[in-house]
């Protein structure tokens, strides 16, 4: 329940204001005695050239909800009061009730295919396709939450005239042993130097351009070797998404394309979209702007073309009621491009398309770049992650059992939470020892967070007790983790509608704030009267953050 929500909609049955003005005018009384939301009505007053004080009055009269407890008029404030004491009763009721399906909602349904991580085959992946893993993965959690069908789809990217390159310099400097010895950074060292020498030697470039025409063409060599670059790169990202725990249900990258494109093309001279422009085939994108390339004047197809051929095949093979790309913010014109082309060919189902882009991750502030070889390689990154956080759970709990383990959730969750918890659309620093810190806006200070309450529940239960809500607690501390926990729903909703799993990731470390202040100023485990509920309380946290960092795809373990 969003309190805030409720009190809006309440002030808007009475009085003729916008809504995001009165939202904007919402006020935490700074003696909660006097309630817990406020509405001035200095605004009104002002507008309606009448006494604040008298406007008030008129506006709380006869105003009233089950959620608030008293609605009052107090000077020229109506002031809203929650009943506390049923709020942390029948928070903690309702979690405990329906423990991890607690905040599921059906919201919509059908399938959404969400594009998501699509690294580039004989690449490393970079941490641009991390955060559209981490991004897309948790997206497609909380779709599922409020009842979508999510399709995870890794569109990779295992064509193009690169792969001319690639097989150039392989056959020129490339070993079998090696690449098998290690694949992506084999293949990443023989591409890289290519560019190197190409810059000096020309005749470089004419090679790569012969063996990307072969493998067009479907010479056995050249189809042979793109195949098997394919293949173990696949086994490395593959490794890599085991880290994570990320999985998808589809693999139909760029390739799977290629038979698909003419089509495409066919059908949009049919419906008179194409026209030639300095010998390329291009559609018009209206007044202003760049016509969009489809078929490039030396005659090869291009990124768009093909992501043309796989929206539609995807709308045929899914029915889609939305489909997402979680793709860096860079490629937001491409996007625009695509979802013009395709409603200009008469598909409404466009609008139902989103960009879902994102920010960059710098180190030292400077933009990394898989090109230049000034690139993080990634499994790299997890391994340090999990070292660090190995060296801090040794030191924190050295008999602890699955150490291993733990420091794996651990340390990878840190990468994921670090990644999610900033607006997606803002960029920011990477450094790991910041990352992987216990305590400040980090993923394992909420894990450590819910493991402190696991350790209490172990302690009640060792000490033969219950918990229960039938009494209710009385204590600020107590209210401010209720209330949280009763948000937990409505935080989902915004985030499924903004697919934005920052708000889920804040939302879990003010909970991990809260709780810990409940911690330290009430002692849980004195053994009185209202024990039990202050147990309930614990329990529904830990099911609450749980629940928050499993929507990010971090796991919680239960002792660290
Ligand atoms: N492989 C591309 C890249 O690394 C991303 C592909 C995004 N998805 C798409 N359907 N265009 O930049």
């Amino acid at each position: 329940m969003d309190f805030k929500e409720k009190v809006v909609e309440l002030i808007l049955s009475k009085v003729d204001l916008p809504k995001e003005q009165v939202m904007g005018l919402i006020e935490r009384p700074k003696n909660p005695k006097l309630g817990d939301y406020a509405f001035p009505c200095f605004v009104l007053a002002k507008s309606l050239h009448k006494n604040p004080v008298e406007i008030a009055a008129e506006v709380s009269e006869g105003l009233a909800s089950p959620e608030f407890a008293k609605i009052t008029a107090v000077g020229p404030y109506v002031n809203f009061a929650i009943d506390h004491q049923q709020l942390i009763t029948d928070t903690l009721k309702t979690v405990l009730e329906k423990q991890q399906t607690y905040g599921e909602q059906q919201l919509g349904q059908g399938n959404v295919p969400i594009d998501m991580s699509s690294p580039n085959i004989a690449k490393p992946m970079s941490m641009g396709h991390l955060r559209s893993t981490v991004i897309g993965n948790s997206i497609a959690k909380i779709m599922k939450k409020v009842g979508y069908n999510p399709i995870k789809i890794n569109y990779l990217g295992d064509y193009g005239t690169q792969f001319g390159k690639l097989i150039a310099a392989y056959k020129r400097w490339g070993s079998e042993e090696d690449v098998k010895k290690d694949p992506i950074m084999n293949l990443f060292h023989y591409y890289v130097r290519f560019h190197e020498e190409a810059e000096k030697d020309p005749a470089l470039d004419d090679e790569g351009r012969e063996w990307f025409k072969k493998l067009e063409d479907g010479d056995p060599e050249a189809v042979k070797l793109w195949q098997w670059f394919r293949e173990v790169s696949l086994a490395d990202f593959n490794r890599i998404y085991k880290e994570l725990g990320v999985t998808f249900d589809s693999y139909n990258g760029e390739a799977f394309f290629n038979d698909k494109m003419q089509p495409v093309i066919d059908e949009l001279k049919e419906k008179g979209l194409l026209h030639e422009s300095r010998g390329a085939q291009v559609v018009d994108m209206g007044e202003g702007e760049n016509p969009a390339i489809i078929v490039k004047s030396d005659g090869t197809s291009i990124y768009l073309t093909r992501d043309l051929a796989a929206a539609e095949w995807r709308m045929k093979e899914y029915g889609f009621v939305k489909m997402l790309y979680v793709v860096g913010g860079e490629q937001a014109q491409h996007f625009v491009e695509l979802k013009t082309v395709l409603k200009k060919m008469g598909y409404d189902w466009a609008d139902e398309i989103h960009h879902i882009p994102f920010g960059l991750i710098t180190q030292g502030g400077k933009k990394l770049s898989t090109r230049k070889g000034n690139v993080v390689f990634l499994d790299q990154v997890l391994k340090d992650a999990v070292s660090l956080a190995k060296e801090q759970i040794q030191a924190k709990n050295p008999n602890l059992e699955d150490q291993d383990q733990v420091a794996h959730d651990v340390g990878v969750g840190a990468v994921i939470f670090h990644d999610l918890k900033n607006d997606r659309l803002d960029n920011f620093d990477f450094d790991l020892e910041e990352v992987v810190r216990f305590e400040g806006d980090t993923g394992p200070y909420v894990q450590y967070t819910n493991a402190r309450a696991q350790s209490i529940l172990r302690k009640a239960k060792a000490m033969g007790k219950e918990v229960g809500t039938a009494r209710s607690l009385d204590d600020d501390w107590a209210f401010a983790v209720a209330k949280d926990l009763a948000d937990f729903p409505d935080t989902i909703k915004k985030a499924s509608e903004k697919f934005e799993p920052s708000i889920i990731a804040k939302y879990a470390l003010n909970l991990a704030k809260k709780f810990n202040k409940y911690y330290a100023n009430v002692k849980i485990l004195t053994d009185d009267d209202q024990i039990s509920e202050r147990l309930a309380l614990v329990e529904a946290t830990s099911i609450v953050l749980t629940n928050a960092l499993g929507l990010l795809g971090v796991n919680a373990p239960k002792e660290m």
